[in-house]
């Protein structure tokens, strides 16, 4: 006379559960890796170096030619943002400059056509991040310190992770970072006792650096 169980539970319902629970795990301890990953301070960007619409050259304009970085970008020292430069400022030379390339021809038609560049964005935090380009420039920290020998790249890579401890990193000792005003924008500049000159200037600036949350979180 066979079991009254396997009248109502066929044998394979036997399998269901040990698999139903293995596939739980699985796909857990997968979601737990994704996100530990993208939490994880060092979940970091650097090295990104997206192809841009036009092959525009920091190391020819700012570097070879020596336009200053203000030039381009315009609001760095008088907003959070520093502001892709507008076509308008590339048409100041490619008027005459170059009318016969290609990709200056590309320039021209944005120009003529006002429909904007579209060019992809390398560094970028976090909504819930916030970051002030002005509060630094005016406090004597050089673009160097964040993005690197831009003055020597064909093509902007990013080179510090941005992350919250590397931000917090320079918040609690900033001296070594800290340069005359007037040098924010000169990239190849340096001296001898950087952390002492350092410390002088955060006084003359009365420079107070904030490890508050709301300082970055608001
Ligand atoms: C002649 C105009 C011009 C000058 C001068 C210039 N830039 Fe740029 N910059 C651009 C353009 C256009 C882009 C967008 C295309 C790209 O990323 O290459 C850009 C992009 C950037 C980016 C990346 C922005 C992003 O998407 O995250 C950084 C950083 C940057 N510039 C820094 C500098 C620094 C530092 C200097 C001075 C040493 C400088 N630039 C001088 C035109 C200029
Ligand atoms: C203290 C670090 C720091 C300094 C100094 C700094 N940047 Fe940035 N920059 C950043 C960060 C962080 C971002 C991304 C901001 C975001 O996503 O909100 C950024 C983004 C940019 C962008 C693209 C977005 C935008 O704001 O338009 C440009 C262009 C740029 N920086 C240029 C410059 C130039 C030029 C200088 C020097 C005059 C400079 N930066 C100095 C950290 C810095
Ligand atoms: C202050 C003048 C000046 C400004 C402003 C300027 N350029 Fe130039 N650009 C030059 C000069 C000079 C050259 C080199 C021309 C040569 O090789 O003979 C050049 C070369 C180029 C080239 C290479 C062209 C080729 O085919 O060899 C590109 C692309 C370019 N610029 C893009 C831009 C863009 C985009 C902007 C605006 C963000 C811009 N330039 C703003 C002066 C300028
Ligand atoms: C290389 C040094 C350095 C780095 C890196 C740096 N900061 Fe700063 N930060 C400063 C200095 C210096 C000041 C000016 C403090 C003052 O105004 O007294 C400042 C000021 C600020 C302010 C304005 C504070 C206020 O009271 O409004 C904000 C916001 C800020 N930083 C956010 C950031 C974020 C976000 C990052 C990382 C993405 C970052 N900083 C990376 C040096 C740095
Ligand atoms: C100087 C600026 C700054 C200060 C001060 C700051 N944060 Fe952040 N925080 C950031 C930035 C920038 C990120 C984004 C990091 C990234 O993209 O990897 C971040 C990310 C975070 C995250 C997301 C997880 C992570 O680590 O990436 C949390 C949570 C957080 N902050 C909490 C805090 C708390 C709590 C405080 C106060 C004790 C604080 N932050 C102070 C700049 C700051």
């Amino acid at each position: 006379m066979p079991k009254i169980e396997n009248f109502i539970f066929p044998k394979w319902s036997n399998y269901v559960l040990p698999t139903v629970l293995i596939s739980i795990t699985i796909i857990l301890s997968i979601l737990i890796g994704v996100i530990w990953y993208w939490m994880s301070p060092k979940h970091t960007d650097v090295g990104y170096m997206p192809e841009q619409p036009i092959p525009y050259s920091h190391k020819l304009h700012a570097g070879e030619l020596g336009i200053d970085c203000r030039y381009c970008h315009v609001n760095v020292e008088k907003s959070p943002k520093a502001t892709i430069p507008p076509t308008e400022i590339c048409m100041n030379c490619h008027k005459t400059i170059k009318k016969d390339s290609p990709h200056i021809e590309k320039i021209r038609s944005s120009f003529a056509n006002n429909t904007p560049i579209e060019w992809v964005r390398v560094h970028k935090l976090p909504d819930y991040a916030y970051f002030d380009h002005s509060r630094h420039v005016n406090s004597g920290v050089s673009c160097v310190e964040c993005h690197g020998r831009v003055d020597k790249m064909e093509v902007v890579r990013q080179v510090e992770p941005l992350s919250m401890s590397w931000c917090l990193d320079c918040h609690r000792s900033p001296a070594k970072h800290i340069r005359p005003k007037d040098k924010v924008t000169d990239l190849t500049w340096t001296t001898k006792n950087k952390e002492q000159l350092g410390m002088e200037l955060i006084k003359k600036y009365h420079i107070k650096t904030s490890e508050d949350c709301s300082t970055c979180h608001r």
